[in-house]
């Protein structure tokens, strides 16, 4: 059913009112049953605001049977598409218990009580409980639940909700229930109930202060042996979090489920997180060393949310977050501890500018704190979450590693058990530390990427080093003439031998121009500016080759070593693009060949160079441009990535045959992961050219890979050739994997992302391949933001006829599935950014989709906001 009756309403930061009702505690009864399920709520309601003289409840697509206040058939409500507002005759306390009917089976949104596959499961967060019962859906409304599932015994075996299992028992008619009671008051938002014939691994983990906790991981019967990876993390997330936070479990029992059709990556429900199964399967066979890592990171995140989120939860959805900034934060700086800490930085730096930047410089950038919405959906963001923890990670650095935890643990203990504000947050920052954060939280309230400007000047008689930094914030929609920011940018100088002159230090800008000056600099420095990205800004300086190659070698700080190399890069295709030149400079080829050199040194971190190695992706180099072409981008890359394999041919070979692992036993060590990515990031230079020899030594990598990371690496660099291996490949993969659907859903996304000129025409057929559906959210992105996320050079291909095949998508899933149907919007929003020509073609598509009848909040919104964001 399509919620067309109701305009796009738009909610409000300010509009915010406490809710005038107290909820004492909440009974919910499933009784599932094929094609429908009966939901009974009991609530005990006590009025706290004595005003109040009706009770609004969220609902929606419920068939409402039965509505009754302190036992009694009630008839004083008026019912809309979006709820119930209920007359409760002036109690002040009053139980008032609902009936509704709904239907799983046909719940195609994946929001509230859904099917996947032959599993029952749930997902509330963010409004999703109001499509399972009418309730006040609002995160701030906090209150224990004591939940009945009952349902078939040979179809259901597994019944779960949170908290503990007080009760199980038989039923009749080969029915069976259990009865579950979360002590913990939660808002409804973290509600979850799963029914399924699922198995399980079990393990357990003792809290530091003696708590036995029992863990299971639930997923498909079969799929049991590809959870220990899962497992090892979580109790590694566990025992992090006692040490870095102090922060402990609070339950006898911690659950994990997984369900392959999830609209995102996992959900943190209270002691009953539920997970994509793409989030927790992984095996050597069918995993990238990337899927590990990606496990390991999205366990931690949802059980970090434990505290950072459930036990301290939201006032309102605008303090998302409060909950999402902090909880990525806490899990980069877990995969910072379990890996190399400086991979780390870069890989989150890398997506924060990949994907990040350009949505603060889109018309739909919006504050890390937004101030509206029509669909909250749509603000579950990279700047949400990924921007979010950079602010997190400024004020750690502002405060200091002791003071942070000082004010973390205020905060975990002021606030536990209460919905609070990003306010909140900083106040805690505040008082523990004395600072004074006013203009630091400009931060949560200013979109838009600030650009920092740096030039350096050293005088040989003083021997005085002066800094000079600008800030600049463009304008985004709805925000003009921003104030200057609170922006930490750590900072050394560095001598010719790479020794530090001064101690690192952090220069405090906060005004729109400052000069800082360090006396007793001996000799010309080098400067090492914005050390491990300590603010999210666009910087620019007035640093020459010279320098960038001296810090590529030098800078004592590992991200800024790499940084350095980055930069230079994108200067060199810069100039590369601009004069249509084939080759980069000498310095540069020297530069390379040095990082390239460096592989057979005895200490280097072969996961850092891999990343050292590589040409920043179309897309980050996109950002350093003002008018996008991306032909011309793809075809300076390509002619840089042309030119290193020209000339280091030799090198390259012999480098990737070093790397090569051989018949090496597999591993996950930060070690073993950074020799296969070195030796695929090399694969894909000595393949750049497509030629036979390419070829064959793809196939070659491919027929002696054993694992799924080499295999996928070798099918990739194939994916873009013309030569016959490649469809013996595709064809041999998927023979092979048929029965995995994670590893087919590789084998869509690597097909969508190949450069090859008929790539749209490939997909419009793979769209009608046996294995595509559009219903499960994996196999549409692995498909469709597979091409439009993953292969801009096709996707914006003049022809138009990438827009179109995403249009078509977007249509499509919009009555399906409108989450995703947004999301798939994502690369059409920045359309003004591209040439006339594409511009002309992306807005006419926008356009159609706007022209569509039935169009959902979610789509509605980002399209018109795209087309008309002032
Ligand atoms: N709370 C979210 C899940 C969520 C997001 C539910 C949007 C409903 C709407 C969860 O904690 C989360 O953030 N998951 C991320 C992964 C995480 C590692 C960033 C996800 O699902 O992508
Ligand atoms: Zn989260």
């Amino acid at each position: 059913m399509m919620r067309t009756d109701t305009p796009h309403t738009t909610t409000y930061l300010k509009d915010y009112t406490p809710y005038p009702f107290e909820l004492l505690g909440v009974q919910l009864n499933f009784d599932i049953h094929d094609g429908y399920t009966i939901v009974e709520s009991t609530i005990d309601f006590k009025r706290i605001e004595h005003t109040a003289d009706h009770l609004y409840l969220n609902g929606e697509d419920l068939d409402l049977i039965a509505l009754k206040i302190n036992g009694k058939d009630w008839d004083r409500y008026e019912q809309t598409p979006q709820g119930v507002t209920i007359d409760f005759g002036n109690l002040d306390q009053f139980t008032l218990s609902i009936i509704t009917k709904i239907v799983p089976e046909k719940n195609t949104y994946l929001e509230g009580l859904y099917k996947s596959g032959d599993t029952y499961c749930t997902q509330c967060e963010a409004e999703g409980f109001r499509r399972i019962t009418y309730f006040p859906d609002r995160p701030d409304v906090l209150t224990t639940y004591t939940v009945r599932i009952e349902a078939d015994k040979s179809l259901y075996p597994v019944l779960l909700s949170n908290g503990n299992k007080t009760e199980s028992s038989e039923c009749g008619n080969n029915r069976h229930c259990t009865i579950w009671h979360d002590p913990h008051p939660k808002p409804c938002y973290l509600f979850a109930l799963v029914a399924g014939n699922l198995t399980h691994i079990h393990d357990t983990f003792t809290t530091m202060s003696g708590r036995n906790v029992d863990l299971y991981i639930y997923v498909r019967p079969g799929d049991e042996g590809q959870c220990d990876h899962a497992m090892r993390s979580l109790k590694n997330a566990m025992r992090w979090d006692e040490e870095v936070y102090g922060l402990e479990y609070d339950l006898d029992l911690f659950n994990i489920v997984a369900v392959s059709d999830f609209n995102m990556g996992a959900m943190e429900n209270k002691s009953l997180n539920i997970f994509n199964t793409a989030l927790v399967l992984a095996a050597q066979e069918t995993a990238t060393d990337l899927d590990f890592q990606r496990v390991e990171s999205v366990i931690a995140h949802e059980y970090f949310h434990n505290w950072s989120g459930n036990r301290v939860t939201c006032r309102d959805w605008f303090q998302l977050s409060l909950k999402e900034g902090l909880t990525v934060f806490r899990d980069q700086e877990f995969s910072a501890d379990m890996n190399s800490a400086a991979v780390q930085r870069i890989d989150d730096v890398i997506h924060l500018r990949r994907h990040q930047f350009p949505e603060d410089a889109s018309p739909l950038a919006h504050p890390v704190r937004p101030d509206n919405y029509i669909e909250i959906n749509n603000f579950y963001t990279m700047t949400v979450y990924e921007k979010g923890a950079e602010l997190i990670r400024m004020t750690r650095n502002i405060l200091g590693p002791e003071l942070y935890r000082k004010a973390t643990d205020l905060y975990f203990t002021r606030h536990d058990g209460q919905a609070v504000t990003c306010d909140d947050w900083i106040a805690c920052m505040e008082e523990t530390s004395g600072y004074d954060l006013s203009q630091f939280k400009l931060w949560y309230a200013q979109a838009g990427t600030p650009e920092v400007e740096y030039k350096g000047n050293y005088d040989e008689k003083t021997k005085e080093y002066t800094v000079h930094l600008t800030q600049n914030i463009k304008d985004t929609p709805g925000q003009k003439n921003k104030a200057p920011m609170h922006i930490p940018i750590s900072f050394c100088l560095l001598g010719r031998n790479g020794k530090e002159l001064i101690p690192s230090t952090v220069l405090d800008l906060k005004e729109r121009e400052q000069s800082f000056t360090f006396c007793d600099i001996p000799e010309h420095p080098t400067p090492s500016i914005l050390r491990g990205f300590s603010a999210p800004v666009k910087l620019n300086t007035d640093l020459s080759e010279e320098d960038l190659s001296f810090l590529m070698v030098h800078d004592t700080d590992g991200f800024n070593r790499w940084e350095s190399g980055q930069n230079f890069m994108i200067k060199t295709i810069k100039s590369m693009a601009k004069t249509g030149s084939k080759s980069p400079s000498e310095e540069f080829l020297h530069a390379y060949e040095k990082t390239l050199s460096s592989l057979f040194d005895k200490d280097t971190d072969m996961a850092l160079l891999a990343r050292a190695l590589t040409i920043p992706d179309i897309s980050t180099i996109a950002q350093h441009f003002e008018v996008i072409d991306p032909d011309m981008l793809h075809a300076a890359r390509h002619n840089m990535l042309t030119a290193i394999k020209r000339n280091f041919k030799p090198i390259l070979i012999k480098a990737y045959k070093a790397m090569h692992p051989g018949g090496k036993d597999f591993e996950i060590t930060s070690e073993a992961m950074g020799r296969r990515a070195l030796n695929n990031t090399l694969l894909s230079i000595i393949t750049c050219t497509g030629g036979t020899g390419c070829a064959g030594l793809a196939k070659d990598h491919y027929d002696n890979a054993n694992t799924m990371t080499d295999r996928l690496a070798a099918l990739s660099a194939l994916s873009h050739m013309d030569q016959p291996q490649r469809k013996d490949v595709i064809d041999d993969f998927y023979t092979q994997f048929e029965n995995y659907p994670l590893v087919i859903d590789k084998w869509f996304a690597v097909q969508a992302a190949s450069s090859r000129q008929n790539t749209v025409s490939e997909l419009l057929e793979l769209a009608k391949h046996a294995a595509f559906n559009n219903k499960n959210p994996n196999r549409a992105r692995a498909l469709y933001a597979g091409f439009a996320m993953n292969n801009p050079l096709r996707f914006h291909s003049n022809s138009g006829a990438g827009y179109e095949f995403l249009t078509e998508a977007i249509i499509e899933l919009n009555t399906i599935n409108p989450q995703i149907a947004a999301r798939l919007l994502t690369p059409m929003r920045e359309w003004r950014r591209y040439t006339p020509d594409r511009q002309e073609k992306m807005q006419a598509c926008l356009n159609r989709i706007l022209a569509c009848p039935d169009l959902s909040p979610n789509v509605y919104e980002i399209v018109s906001k795209s087309l008309h964001a002032a």
